[in-house]
């Protein structure tokens, strides 16, 4: 097959994961049962992610807002992160699969520190798909933490304030060494973002799909990188800036 004729691919796409208590709701059911579910579609993401050739896949797993729900609810989701990790850990190496974490982790028990790290020391040579887990995650607060780096930098006299730019802010970031995502997926007909990656979706194509995250098949997540590939991206420019084809 000709280069051409196949589909742009995004590098990186983001998913903010909405919808897992509704979902449960409409069924009658409590709103863990959602997140359980939404495991399920985690893993499906991931391999049909991986069989895409997407670069780097970022979930948003949970926010540093999502301190504000029912203590039973947040441990839910911490249990499922750490289920997910014991159970699938061995899987995901096995494909190939680095691992990266993004939020705040000083605030985290050490449990679940130690498997999160663990995740990324055993994942950190595989060459095949990022997957970007982001926990305990807030941009402003991501931003607020890169600056206070930078400030100490500059108190050790090790950096000027004028050397401060962009690209400095950038490698600041929890994402150093991440391209900024080219995509950003939001399930359940929610249309923000929520503080999640604002620095680095500045040039995103933003997708919102109706469907719950339960619901958010392999079938759908390959339609939204289709609408993706038929996208006009200029970044400010007139022509779009080339990216990844399938195979390449
Ligand atoms: C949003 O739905 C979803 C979350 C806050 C958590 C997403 C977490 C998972 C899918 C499971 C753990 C993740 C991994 C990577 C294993 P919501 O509860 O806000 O839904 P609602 O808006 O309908 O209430």
């Amino acid at each position: 097959m000709s280069t051409s004729a196949e589909p742009i691919v995004p590098l990186h796409v983001a998913i903010i994961m909405d919808g897992n208590g509704r979902w449960a709701n409409a069924r009658g059911l409590p709103r863990t049962f959602g997140h359980r579910k939404g495991v399920e579609t985690v893993r499906e993401t991931v391999k049909a992610a991986r069989e895409a050739g997407i670069g780097f896949l970022t979930l948003f797993a949970f926010s540093s807002e999502n301190w504000r729900r029912p203590e039973a609810e947040i441990n839910e989701l911490f249990g499922l992160l750490k289920a997910f990790i014991r159970r699938d850990l061995a899987e995901l190496h096995r494909a190939n699969v680095r691992i990266r974490v993004i939020g705040d982790r000083a605030t985290l028990k050490d449990d679940i520190r130690s498997l999160l790290l663990e995740a990324e020391e055993r994942t950190a040579g595989n060459a095949g798909m990022t997957l970007v887990i982001a926990f305990n995650y807030g941009a402003r607060d991501e931003i607020a933490r890169a600056a206070a780096r930078l400030a100490e930098e500059v108190r050790a006299g090790r950096l000027e304030p004028h050397e401060i730019d962009a690209q400095r802010i950038n490698d600041s970031l929890d994402t150093a060494g991440i391209p900024d995502p080219d995509l950003v997926i939001r399930t359940s007909g929610e249309e923000r973002l929520s503080n999640f990656l604002l620095w680095q979706a500045a040039y995103a194509e933003l997708m919102f799909v109706p469907e719950f995250w339960p619901d958010f098949t392999p079938e759908l997540f390959r339609a939204v990188l289709e609408r993706f590939a038929a996208r006009d991206r200029r970044f400010g420019g007139l022509s779009a800036k080339p990216m990844a084809a399938v195979g390449s």
